[in-house]
């Protein structure tokens, strides 16, 4: 498995997003290898921007690949396209929060992952199959489709 993140050592969390109500700043590089060390030695831990580390992966490699990273479109959409390179033909890409309800911000904004989700699924219609539309979308890369 190949994990890419930033892994802030202090990413600020808002209070509606901590199960107590206050904000809170993390350190998510520790939470991380607290939370994957049983299963270190099965993970190759990318740390930096996904827009560069997602280009010097295998092409038609990987099974699934799960997009929960920057959450603007602007990201959304450069991660959907150089992941569905890295995603097997015939496997599955899924994104999370395309129901992402934060007060104040429009599903229809550009600081939202929605529009570009909206945009790869119209633009790739033919390359994919929709398995799942909800809070999270997946489609699967169709098995002909090798590039
Ligand atoms: C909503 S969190 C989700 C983290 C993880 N998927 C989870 O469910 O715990 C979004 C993550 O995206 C990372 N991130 C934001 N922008 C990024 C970028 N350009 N490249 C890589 N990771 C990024 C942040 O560091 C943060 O850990």
């Amino acid at each position: 498995m190949t994990c890419i993140d930033l892994f802030d050592e202090a990413l600020h969390i808002p209070a509606e997003f901590t199960h107590d109500l206050v904000s809170a700043t993390i350190d998510t590089w520790k939470v991380f290898q607290h939370n994957t060390q049983q299963f270190r030695d099965r993970i190759d831990v990318r740390r930096g921007p996904s827009g560069e580390i997602l280009r010097q992966l295998v092409i038609n490699a990987y099974d699934f690949v799960y997009i929960d990273g920057a959450h603007d479109s602007y990201h959304v959409l450069e991660d959907s396209v150089l992941a569905f390179q890295v995603v097997k033909p015939g496997g599955l890409l899924l994104w999370d929060d395309y129901e992402w309800n934060v007060p104040g911000l429009s599903p229809a904004s550009f600081q939202h992952p929605r529009p570009a989700i909206d945009a790869f699924l119209h633009i790739y219609a033919e390359k994919v199959a929709l398995v799942h539309q909800g809070y999270q979308v997946c489609i699967q890369k169709r098995p002909e489709i090798t590039f």
